[in-house]
């Protein structure tokens, strides 16, 4: 699908996203170089960095692919340098990085819980940490006048609970509070923006293949508020809103992109015994309550 953004929306501009070679991350990246940022990869696999590197280079995106892992400060410091010597500054983190696995809690270690947090929040915080010297407002390479801009992708999963998901829902939690925390601290004191995108079921990405097994998915549609999944497309362009200058009063928030699929659970009655149902429950009522019958009032 066309983004419906002018293509020079991030021209001039940096981003290092991690996670970008697969999924979400990717499409992002791919988002961005369309919209003329300079686009840095970071993951753990290298046959995968390269691939991704390779497909956007070839639509003429300027884009590097940086191996590390998340969990490794050095890693993080690392990547983060690189991307500056070789771009020349940073304007845009997006923690895309994230592990998962549906697991109940009788079978989930507290190593396999601690791997998921040390992916998904300690990584997520170390990167900001890192990055900070870069994104902040002054910093090497950047516009004077303005700070840059942070970006966590997390989920809905702990808005309620969620079924084998004990750990992603700490995590992501924990993700969402380091955004509001960081958008306080970092907007106030380095013009930094820090926001968060949750989004809900993504076709083709590793999230739903691993999390959603075919059965439970085709029982999802039937309650989707918009009987639907989504979209890659549709995480890049709320990424490429808040990354522009139409999100620059926007700090602080995690915008949900799942067609309201959190709020929803299956109608317990059907719309066609709502009426019905609703005014014998309110004669009744209004019986017991005056102890006459409303006809006779
Ligand atoms: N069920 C229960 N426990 C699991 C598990 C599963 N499916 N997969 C891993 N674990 C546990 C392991 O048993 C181990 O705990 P233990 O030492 O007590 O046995 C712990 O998690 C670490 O596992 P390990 O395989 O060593 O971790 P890793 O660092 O190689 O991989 C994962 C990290 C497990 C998160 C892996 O799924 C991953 O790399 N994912 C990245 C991609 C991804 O998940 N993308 C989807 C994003 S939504």
């Amino acid at each position: 699908m066309e983004s419906p953004f002018k293509p020079e929306l991030l021209k001039g501009k940096v981003a290092l996203i991690t996670g970008g070679g697969s999924g979400i991350g990717f499409e992002i990246s791919t988002q961005f170089g369309r919209h003329e940022a300079a686009v840095a990869i970071m993951g753990r696999r290298r046959n995968v960095l390269d691939a991704a590197v390779a497909a956007l280079q070839s639509e003429g995106i300027q884009a590097i692919g940086l191996e590390g892992d998340v969990r490794k400060r050095e890693d993080a410091t690392r990547v983060i340098e690189t991307t500056v010597r070789h771009f020349g500054k940073l304007d845009i983190l997006v923690n895309g990085a994230a592990g998962n696995f549906l697991a109940s809690p009788e079978d989930l270690s507290p190593n396999g819980f601690r791997t998921v947090l040390d992916i998904d929040s300690v990584g997520t915080y170390t990167m900001c940490h890192e990055a900070l010297k870069y994104l902040k407002r002054g910093g090497p390479g950047k516009d004077p006048s303005t700070g840059g801009l942070i970006l966590n992708i997390s989920a809905t999963l702990h808005y309620t609970a969620s079924w084998y998901q004990i750990h992603v829902s700490a995590a992501k939690a924990a993700v969402d509070s380091i955004t509001r925390s960081l958008a306080l601290e970092w907007g106030t004191d380095y013009d930094i923006r820090v926001n968060g995108i949750a989004p809900g079921p993504i076709e083709g990405t590793p999230g739903l293949r691993k999390l959603s097994p075919e059965e439970m998915t085709s029982k999802t549609r039937e309650y989707m508020p918009l009987f639907k999944f989504g979209e890659k497309w549709d995480i890049a362009m709320a990424a490429l809103y808040l990354a522009s200058d139409a999100g620059k009063y926007v700090n602080g928030t995690t915008m949900v992109v799942d067609g309201g699929l959190w709020l929803s659970h299956p109608r317990h009655i059907p719309k066609e015994e709502v009426k019905e149902l609703s005014r014998v429950v309110e004669k009744k009522s209004r019986t017991s309550r005056v102890g006459v019958p409303t006809s006779k009032l």
